[in-house]
């Protein structure tokens, strides 16, 4: 694909000011912030109010990262949208976005992987940029889990928050940019994590919603063994492919699922915990959003700086892995 590199020029964040902790929860369901917090490090996650949806948090977060990347919203000619919750069917959440962001120049969809969707939108916009079909693509991982929780299943319900994490990618000059990139699927896994009702599949009706078939359904313990697996190897795999190793990481910012899971496959990687990180204790499980919304805190706060090797990686439902090593 020649020399030219595509990188981020912008990153940008938002989320629902409702904070649902794990205190609220233990009043719900048979658990408690103890054991929430020992098995999966999460201490409080963002909930969106009645009336809130994806493309709120998203076009907030996307305007953050147009302006940082000195671009105007005309500039951009491909949108994508990461969720597996979108404002509805039909159109796209991407479509919805681009017009409230007067987008006009850009091509728009969803990207469905779940956890993943953020990286594999890397993905394809760094593929789109690299063969010159577009210049600026705008990403965007959003999500309103919440909608579709059971709050009386006490093993998913801890887990998944709200919010929305976005970032600008252009051509780049030197060093920067996007090294290598890795996505990946087995959808054998599906019933690992998915939600049964409402398609053509189990279209809704009275008795599906009655029944919660909409909700997310977890095999949360096979899941983990899978994730950590996948995580791993995708690291690996981007590390070679790159020539680098995990000595040369300035920074493993992966999907934040569980901080036992992240442990293990920094661990595994042999990346010390300074160099990993963290803010599921925060935000809990955000899905697409989780790895933008950490990408936009960390350059806010100083902790990536020009020239880092930064590490990402995820894994989702379907079930999707990816994995994606950049020079910052
Ligand atoms: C869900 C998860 C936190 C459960 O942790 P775990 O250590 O695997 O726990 P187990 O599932 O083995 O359950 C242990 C016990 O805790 C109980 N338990 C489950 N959720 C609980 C909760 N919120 N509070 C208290 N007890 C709970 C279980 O019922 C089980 O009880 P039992 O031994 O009497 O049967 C963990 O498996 C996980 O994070 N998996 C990955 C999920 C994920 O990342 N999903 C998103 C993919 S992007």
């Amino acid at each position: 694909m020649g020399n030219l590199r595509a990188g981020i020029l912008g990153t940008g964040h938002s989320y629902p000011k409702g904070i649902l902790t794990n205190a609220d929860l233990e009043k719900t369901v048979e658990t408690s912030d103890e054991w929430i917090t020992t098995r999966t490090g999460i201490k409080q996650r963002r909930k969106a109010a009645p009336g809130e949806y994806t493309s709120l948090f998203a076009v907030n977060a996307a305007r953050q990262a147009i302006e940082r990347a000195r671009l105007d919203p005309s500039d951009i000619d491909l949108l994508l949208c990461a969720t597996v919750t979108p404002d509805q069917i039909l159109p796209s959440t991407g479509c919805i976005i681009q017009a409230e962001l007067g987008a006009n120049n850009a091509a728009a969809m969803d990207v469905v992987a779940a956890c993943s969707g953020f990286l594999y939108g890397l993905a394809l916009a760094n593929s789109m940029i690299r063969t010159g079909q577009s210049r600026y693509a705008l990403l965007i991982g959003a999500e309103i889990l919440s909608q579709y929780v059971d709050y009386t299943d006490r093993q998913t319900c801890v887990l998944f928050g709200d919010g929305a994490g976005a970032a600008v990618l252009g051509p780049v000059e030197g060093n920067r940019g996007i090294l290598a990139t890795r996505i990946k699927s087995d959808g054998r896994y599906e019933e690992q994590l998915f939600s049964p009702g409402g398609g053509t599949r189990r279209p809704p009706t009275a008795e599906t919603l009655a029944a919660g078939d909409h909700f997310f359904k977890m095999k949360g313990n096979e899941l983990f063994k899978v994730a950590v697996r996948s995580m791993t190897d995708i690291s690996r795999e981007v590390l070679e492919e790159a020539g680098k190793s995990a000595e040369d990481i300035k920074l493993f910012i992966p999907h934040q699922a569980n901080q036992r899971i992240t442990d293990a496959v920094a661990s595994k990687l042999d990346v010390d915990d300074q160099r990993v990180y963290s803010n599921i204790a925060m935000h809990g499980n955000t899905s697409s959003a989780s790895i933008p919304i950490a990408l936009d805190e960390c350059v806010e706060s100083g902790r990536i700086k020009e020239g880092d090797l930064i590490l990402l990686a995820s894994f989702g439902g379907g079930v999707t892995w990816g994995g994606v090593l950049l020079t910052w």
